[in-house]
């Protein structure tokens, strides 16, 4: 039985709150989906609504560390160890288009190191979550990634940044070159969810240009913690300020990395 310690329940009692308010919005957004004026006002409305929750919850919990939210953006606190990275909500436009996949993303950070992060899906019920050296879980299941060594048998996760492809010019070359070389290639629209997704082997593998901090905080230590190998496109760690990530198994990170900076030579 997996146990979880302090900081994962408070970040597992925040992301099942604002979830509850996710789940009832997602309900709303079917109806006015058929609407003229549409749900992208109540979207952004949940959106903020969500992020206003989790920073009361961790907040009351946690007083005094610092925080990083997507929808409200950085604060210091008095603790300038600790500091929670969110994004209340993962998957915006499918979450907008009514498509049920989307999540919340806890991460904390303590000495500018990742050493909890949390995923939560709320139409799944499924919470991954991991502890820096404690293994990551899905609910109470421990996860591993998957142990497939060949890329033709693998399917790997991508998405398309938000910031738009004129800053990638390489992605339709790194798309085109991985799509030949492996199993299929997949783009479910939330990253956070991706990179729990290869931790828990679904996903063999997962790259994305341009990601921000909160997409990839809590993600990249669950496949960590899964067993599995995260860096930048460049085989370097910088993935947090560059926003360029590679998650994949041991056997797949090298050859997939190697696909990609070839593709982007072209
Ligand atoms: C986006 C999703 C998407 C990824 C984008 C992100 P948001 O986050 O994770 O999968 O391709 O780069 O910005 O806007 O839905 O929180
Ligand atoms: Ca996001
Ligand atoms: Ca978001």
């Amino acid at each position: 039985m997996a146990v979880r310690s302090p900081v994962i329940n408070v970040m597992a009692a925040a992301a099942l709150k604002a979830a509850r308010g996710l789940i009832r919005d997602f309900g709303e957004v079917e109806q006015l989906q058929v609407s003229v004026k549409g749900p992208a006002d109540f979207v952004s409305a949940a959106d903020l609504k969500a992020d206003r929750m989790l920073k009361a919850e961790l907040g009351r919990a946690r007083p005094g560390y610092g925080m990083l939210f997507e929808e409200s953006g950085a604060s210091e606190g008095s603790d300038r160890r600790h500091r929670w990275i969110v994004d209340p909500l993962d998957g915006t436009t499918n979450f907008l288009h009514g498509i049920a996949h989307f999540a919340i993303s806890i991460a904390l950070e303590r000495d500018g190191e990742i050493v909890a992060g949390l995923v939560y899906e709320p139409t799944r019920d499924e919470l991954y979550w991991a502890e820096k050296g404690g293994g990551a879980y899905l609910n109470d299941r421990r996860l591993r990634v998957s142990a497939r060594r060949q890329l033709g048998e693998a399917v790997i996760g991508t998405g398309i940044s938000a910031r738009g492809l004129a800053e990638h010019p390489h992605y339709h070359a790194t798309v085109a070159s991985v799509m030949a070389a492996t199993a299929g290639v997949r783009r479910f629209g939330a990253a956070a969810l991706d990179l729990a997704y290869v931790a828990a082997g679904r996903l063999d593998g997962f790259w994305e240009f341009g990601l921000s901090p909160w997409d990839i905080a809590a993600g990249h230590l669950l496949v960590r913690e899964a067993g599995g190998y995260v860096s930048d496109l460049s085989g370097g760690q910088a993935m947090m300020t560059n926003g360029d990530v590679l998650a994949a198994n041991d056997h797949l990170h090298l050859p997939l990395a190697a696909l990609i900076r070839e593709a982007m030579r072209r």
